[in-house]
């Protein structure tokens, strides 16, 4: 039987971009979930190591099939919407395992349905593009379990790859490798998850992306990635709403801090992309304001701890911190985040440290 995995992922810039069309540069994690698929007599079966109970249903198309837990829609949703676009799926039994933390902002969900997708593909024989896993992969996390996300984490955890971010064009979905050499410089990506709990979190997303396309309407153009950094201040005298001005300012000025970071690491100037990470952090503060007390504390403990740059990666309040930090200060990083979060009486924070691994493979 083959085992496929897809990874989670850190994005280490462009937050809120995707959805706007704009530019974003994860990577793959190392962790992932794995997932298997085989016949059965009838119905389609999902089973999660993570989870008590398989659910079992009969062989239908989304719309019948309302009453199925949230992380079982991430697995059947796959055969829901093959069988939407014309596909006869035979009866299935898809079983996976996860090792990425749920809910933490490392993209367990795009893991689970990237590993899934893949597994089905290879199952049936349907000899899906690239382009056509993506779509799917997408369409599960919108359609079938209904949160309005942009597409990034599926397609790194499709199509990372080892020592590179990836760079993503989210208006074409084309992707680039860009070299990201931790293990060739003395710098390390240092995780902070914050533990922080995501209220209000679903809701703020979808807040966000609606006030992001009210003002590309009221702009005028398709998405705010049409929107450049030279146009900004004209863009930003022609909207009233104070809020909409600080979305936007966000999102272009965003899309050029990606640009900038992918300059300096095709230049193999990784160690001065810093303080676009920081710049970006500020905004997310700032003018996008998705950020929780625990995310800003982790971020400036770690740059008063050497920290060449550090932001919130991930969609926001809550979730998880990276700071860009020279190996000899990795210690003393970690050690300034943990007495900050005691100081301010948060709960104990995991800190790991991340490299950029490949995408979903067969194990
Ligand atoms: P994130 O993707 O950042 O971890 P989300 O809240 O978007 O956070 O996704 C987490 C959800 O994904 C879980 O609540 C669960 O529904 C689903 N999920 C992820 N991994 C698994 C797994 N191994 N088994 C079952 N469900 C999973
Ligand atoms: C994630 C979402 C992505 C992206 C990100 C913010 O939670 O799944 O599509 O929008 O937030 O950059």
């Amino acid at each position: 039987m083959t085992r496929w995995i897809a990874p989670g992922r850190i994005n280490l810039i462009g937050e809120h971009t995707d959805y706007n069309d704009g530019f974003v540069l994860p990577f793959a994690l190392a962790v992932g979930c794995t997932a298997v698929v085989s016949s059965r007599d009838d119905g389609w079966a999902a089973s999660s190591a993570q989870e008590a109970d398989p659910v079992v249903v009969d062989r239908t198309g989304l719309d019948d099939a309302p009453d199925v837990p949230a992380w079982a829609r991430y697995v059947l949703g796959v055969l829901w919407l093959l069988v939407d676009r014309g596909v006869d799926v035979p009866p299935l039994a898809i079983e996976v395992d996860s090792d990425v933390p749920t809910g933490a902002g490392l993209s367990s969900s795009a893991a689970l349905v990237c590993s899934v997708v893949r597994a089905v593909d290879d199952h049936l024989g349907l000899g899906l593009d690239d382009d056509a896993l993506f779509a799917l992969t997408r369409d599960v996390e919108n359609d079938a379990v209904g949160a309005p996300t942009g597409g990034m984490d599926q397609l790194v955890s499709l199509r990372g790859l080892e020592g590179h971010a990836l760079f993503c064009d989210m208006r074409s979905n084309d992707t680039r490798p860009v070299p990201l050499d931790l293990a060739g410089s003395d710098l390390t990506v240092l995780v902070v998850d914050t533990r922080a709990p995501h209220t209000h979190a679903d809701g703020e997303y979808g807040a966000r992306r609606r006030g992001c396309e009210e003002a590309a309407r009221l702009l005028g153009v398709p998405a705010l990635r049409d929107v450049t950094a030279a146009d900004l201040d004209d863009a930003l005298a022609r909207l009233d709403d104070e809020e909409l001005r600080r979305y936007v300012r966000h999102v272009v000025t965003e899309d050029d801090r990606v640009l900038s970071v992918v300059r300096l690491l095709d230049e193999g100037r990784l160690e001065e992309i810093g303080p676009a990470l920081t710049a970006s952090h500020a905004s997310m503060r700032d003018d996008f304001r998705i950020t929780v007390p625990e995310v800003d504390t982790a971020v400036d403990a770690l740059l008063a701890a050497g920290a060449l740059g550090a932001r919130m990666t991930g969609g926001g309040f809550g979730g998880c911190v990276i700071g860009l930090v020279p190996d000899a200060d990795v210690d003393a990083a970690g050690e300034a985040v943990r007495s900050a979060f005691a100081d301010a009486g948060f709960g104990e924070p995991d800190l790991f440290t991340a490299a950029p691994s490949a995408g979903a493979r067969v194990l």
